[in-house]
């Protein structure tokens, strides 16, 4: 495919990207090919599907996909769709089955994909048909990390623990050092009038927008995090920091907040839950490492999985169009948590951040109307501004990636923009490899323009 129309795209040398990366098809199409089939994408949890023959349908890019627990507890990954012609093999979203029959003309395939009958083979295939060529078209490779399950269709892909390099130093935190995360589904499931980028973008390092579009959420009287309502209250120097990695995965810190968006009651309780863990985690990892575990971090593995550690919120931003997104969200817990604690932050997820969330619809209206405001003729080809704290970036021998010295600013925006621009000027992975030898040096030396 001809890139040369993407090269203006992306200003990583500024910190800037044209408006038209929300809308535009061809470059949809790029990203389906350059990004959803090379990179490393979020499938299930293993806690949804512990037992042989548990599966889970989803998405990878603009492909359904079953998710299946094997025999020997491995777990594999096949397109949804049946060999013959091609109709989708599973409808419902999860499940326990021995296999999988297609709706048309009745192919049968087992847990591990492959075909095990076709009706009336004998008669009408003359024995021609090789059904060892024809099994389930099977995912190039599945890796978990601390449960999380992530499925990546290109084999030249690095494996999963390298693709999150530098930050799983980050996600180990939360994910595996207070002691593991079990996500709460079935997840909620709706459409926004979105770009896939622009909720990707936002949590992986918006603290910008929190006081100002979730003034009225905050001001409720419903959240631990009131007193930051308005546009007069900005976290102090020295609050929290941002992150970004080679890999264009970031986080934003908010320091020593682990309530999150819950109401003042279950926001104390938490409080007090990370404050005696952190004790604990102390000699565990270090002190730097255990604060960051009871802080609130908003982050994003790239390119489409979102977390709100503390608030508790897990979220998939799955790409149906380039302006119709398909929003997963699942409530995080703490698997040591007592069963009621789990259950209040289950619900309170979904008050905040569910379908109806009071957060979550105050979020859309922005990732919509950034969205289609670039469709205007002159709008598009303008570019937008990520440029807070960019001459401030910088490595610190305690945080590993790229750090901005600031709760609120750009940092992490900067490095998923940097990443994303490398991967679709790329052919293969090699290429993206070679345009990232000089990250750090490139997001560092980032100025505004002249
Ligand atoms: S399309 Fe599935 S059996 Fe024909
Ligand atoms: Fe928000």
């Amino acid at each position: 495919m001809d890139t040369t129309h993407t090269i203006n795209f992306i200003d990583v040398e500024h910190g800037r990207q044209s408006h038209k990366i929300y809308q535009d098809q061809t470059l949809f199409e790029l990203e389906c090919e350059r990004i959803f089939a090379r990179c490393w994408l979020f499938l299930t949890h293993e806690c949804a599907i512990p037992n042989y023959g548990d599966f889970v349908t989803t998405r990878m890019g603009t492909d359904e996909v079953i998710v299946m627990r094997q025999k020997d507890n491995s777990i594999k990954a096949f397109l949804n769709v049946c060999r013959h012609r091609g109709a989708r093999l599973c409808a419902v979203e999860a499940g326990n089955a021995r296999g999988f029959a297609c709706n048309y003309h009745g192919w049968a395939y087992g847990a591990d994909g492959s075909l095990l009958s076709v009706p009336f083979e004998n008669e009408i295939y003359q024995k021609r048909l090789d059904k060892c060529k024809n099994g389930l078209h099977e995912i190039g490779k599945v890796e978990s990390y601390h449960g999380f399950v992530y499925g990546c269709f290109d084999t030249d892909a690095p494996n999963l623990k390298e693709y999150l390099g530098d930050f799983a130093w980050y996600l180990d935190l939360w994910m595996e050092a207070g002691g593991g995360i079990e996500l709460v589904g079935p997840p909620a499931r709706c459409f926004i009038e979105a770009n896939w980028k622009a909720p990707s973008e936002n949590f992986v390092g918006d603290a910008y927008h929190v006081g100002w579009t979730h003034a009225s959420a905050l001001r409720s009287g419903q959240s631990g995090f009131a007193g930051m309502a308005g546009n007069n209250v900005l976290p102090p120097a020295g609050a929290g920091l941002q992150v970004t990695t080679q890999h264009g995965h970031g986080i934003g810190a908010l320091y020593d907040v682990y309530a999150g968006v819950h109401d003042n009651e279950l926001s104390e309780e938490l409080m007090a839950w990370g404050v005696a863990k952190e004790q604990v985690l102390k000699d565990k990892i270090g002190p730097i490492r255990a604060r960051l575990y009871r802080s609130h971090l908003n982050g994003t593995i790239f390119p489409n999985t979102s977390f709100l550690t503390g608030s508790g919120v897990f979220k998939v931003w799955q790409p149906h169009g380039p302006k119709k997104t398909e929003v997963l969200t699942w409530a995080m817990v703490e698997k040591d948590m007592p069963p009621d604690m789990k259950e209040r932050i289950s619900r309170s997820v979904q008050r905040t951040f569910g379908i109806a969330g009071y957060w979550e619809t105050e979020d859309n209206d922005n990732m919509e109307s950034e969205t289609h405001m670039g469709r205007g003729f002159m709008a598009g080809k303008k570019m937008l501004n990520s440029q807070m704290g960019i001459s401030g970036d910088r490595q610190d021998p305690d945080y590993p990636g790229i750090v901005g010295d600031s709760a609120v600013g750009e940092t992490s925006y900067r490095g998923y923009y940097r990443f994303y621009n490398a991967l679709i000027q790329s052919s293969n992975w090699e290429e993206v490899n070679a345009r990232s030898n000089d990250w750090v040096n490139e997001l560092i030396t980032a100025r505004p323009e002249k």
